[in-house]
């Protein structure tokens, strides 16, 4: 069962009652009145009647009063008290038979209705006690009940059709409820099965402003995403891919020459660095790729503490020197005082050791690198300057995108594989820090870390 016909039923219940109770209740009290009115009547011109009769009680007053009442759907008659008519403008001596002893039963001594059975009495019948000198006895009056059944019967048959024409509009709000609202979450079905089997290619109609166009919107983004997930997810495959056969091409030839018999010492030495140069480059890129995955994963936390700065940075200092000296490139902490920092240490020096290796890698020989490290407002900064070759400003919003290159003819010539800045990204987010960085190409470039 669609939600359509759930909602159309409920519709349809709860009007069709609230119809029926009002109908009941206008139909009773439209009848109520209409009888009402027709007792009220017929007692007026009774005790009109009456009142003629009692002011002047004669022959001619009597057969006037029966004329009045001659050509019309009602009928007069006149009995005195021992039941004998005296005049009357009613022929049908079945039905006076009844009703005089019942006048004279009932004793009656104001005008009051004697027959009110409009359903199954042919008559409604009012009588009016009336007393002239000795003369005394009641004023009948006949209404035939053939004119407000006709009434009634008339009220029912309108009242049917009413109730007949506003099932037949509560049909056709059916129709368009079920157009306005399910066509659009049939479509949106429709779309995630698709989304679901893997076809991204979802176009839904979103006019309306209400929730359900907030809906379709939601589905039609989740699309786009999903297809922006899938083209990236494959990008980075191949670039991974790429990045590691290139090496593993590398390591194959030369391990192949390395072990060629008419190879001096130093030339095998020779090859075989080569080798380990790019064995470990494989396998930083491996460890960079494997953070970023525990980074995406959510998994992965920072362990924050407190350390001094001068041992730790030194630490590092140490540890790039080597890679410094060989390109001639001069290295220098600024600021030394001794601080206490607080983070993941082991974090924040992969931060600093990928900005130091981005520095030496983009820098020219006997150029300078500034490390420095100080604190604001309760935060701690560490900027890495170079004089490089500088990034362009088109080139800057993509340097955190994994496996982005500016130039990818860079990387051979540097050796990078475009990981590290969105490893180092990563961290700082983690650390609850920011990242920044300026840039002129072939000036130099500056990374400002907060955190
Ligand atoms: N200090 C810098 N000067 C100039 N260009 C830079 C600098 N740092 C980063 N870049 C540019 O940004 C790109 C992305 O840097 P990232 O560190 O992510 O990758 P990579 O250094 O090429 O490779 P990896 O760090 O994975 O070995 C680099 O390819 C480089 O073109
Ligand atoms: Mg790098």
């Amino acid at each position: 069962m669609n939600i359509s016909t759930k909602l159309a039923m409920c519709f349809f219940a709860v009007v069709l009652i609230l119809q029926l109770l009002l109908m009941f209740y206008l139909h009773r009290n439209i009848i109520d009145t209409r009888i009402n009115e027709e007792f009220s009547r017929l007692l007026a011109y009774g005790a009109n009647h009456r009142d003629v009769l009692m002011d002047n009680y004669s022959e001619s007053t009597i057969h006037h009063i029966v004329l009045m009442e001659n050509n019309n759907d009602r009928e007069v008659s006149i009995i005195n008290n021992e039941g004998k008519i005296i005049g009357s403008s009613y022929e049908n001596n079945q039905i006076l038979d009844r009703y005089i002893p019942l006048a004279l039963k009932e004793n009656v001594i104001i005008d009051s209705i004697l027959v009110s059975d409009y359903k199954d009495s042919p008559y409604i019948v009012s009588v009016h006690p009336y007393q002239n000198g000795e003369h005394g006895g009641y004023v009948l009056m006949f209404q035939s009940t053939q004119s407000i059944n006709k009434m009634i019967n008339d009220l029912t048959k309108h009242f049917g059709i009413a109730g007949a024409t506003s099932v037949v509009i509560i049909l056709v709000v059916y129709g368009i409820l079920s157009k306005i609202l399910t066509r659009p979450l049939i479509h949106m079905k429709k779309a995630t099965e698709k989304l679901s089997k893997g076809d991204f290619e979802v176009t839904l109609p979103h006019h309306s402003k209400d929730e359900l166009g907030e809906l379709s919107v939601s589905i039609q983004k989740l699309a786009k995403d999903l297809e922006r997930l899938k083209k990236e997810r494959n990008e980075f495959l191949a670039s991974v891919s790429h990045e590691l056969s290139t090496p593993l091409t590398y390591l194959i030839g030369y391990t192949k020459v390395a072990m060629r018999k008419d190879l001096n010492e130093t030339e095998r030495q020779h090859y075989l660095s080569i080798i380990s140069e790019e064995a470990t480059r494989m396998k930083d890129l491996v460890k960079n790729l494997l953070d970023l995955a525990k980074i995406d994963e959510n998994n992965f936390t920072v362990s924050k503490e407190y350390f001094w700065s001068q041992p730790f940075l030194h630490k590092i200092i140490n540890l790039v020197e080597p890679s410094y000296r060989q390109k001639n490139l001069q290295l220098t902490l600024l600021n030394q005082t001794n601080f206490q920092i607080c983070a993941d240490s082991l974090r924040l020096q992969q931060i600093l050791l990928n900005l130091l290796d981005n520095a030496m890698k983009y820098s020219e020989e006997n150029t300078e690198i500034h490390l420095e490290v100080y604190q604001q407002n309760n935060q701690t900064v560490l900027t890495v300057r170079d004089q490089g070759i500088g990034i362009a400003p088109d080139d800057i919003e993509f340097i955190y995108d994994r496996l982005y290159r500016v130039e990818k003819s860079r990387s051979r010539t540097y050796g990078g594989s475009g990981i590290g800045l969105s490893v180092v990204k990563k961290l700082v987010e983690a650390h609850g820090g920011t990242i920044e960085v300026e840039s002129k190409l072939g000036k130099g470039t500056v990374f400002t870390v907060t955190i």
